[in-house]
């Protein structure tokens, strides 16, 4: 992906993680999945959930596992998640 040099790039911008910090995760914990440097190194638990780093967690795991990008499974998905009200789950006329 880039040189020696450029390793201190920002790849997870909303939890301030670089290529470097991805890279070592990899190799150090034999990992194989975007969700598991995402449990380990928070790269994707961030604002965004993902939505700019995991392409490129992704792409790093295809070079440092010597597989095909689309060969590393997709991070999983959770549903967006929103601050409601508790009366919101009262019966009509419980109030
Ligand atoms: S850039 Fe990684 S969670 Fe937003």
């Amino acid at each position: 992906m880039s040189s020696e040099q450029d390793r201190d790039i920002i790849i997870c911008r909303c939890e301030d993680i670089t290529e470097r910090e991805v890279r070592e995760c990899i190799r150090r914990h034999g990992l194989t999945t975007v969700d598991e440097v995402r449990k380990i190194l928070r790269a994707g638990m961030g604002l965004c959930q993902g939505k700019t780093c995991s392409a490129l967690v992704r792409r790093i795991l295809a070079e440092e596992t010597g597989k095909k990008a689309e060969d590393i499974g997709l991070p999983s998905a959770r549903q967006p998640a929103k601050p409601v009200e508790f009366g919101i789950f009262l019966q009509e006329g419980d109030r």
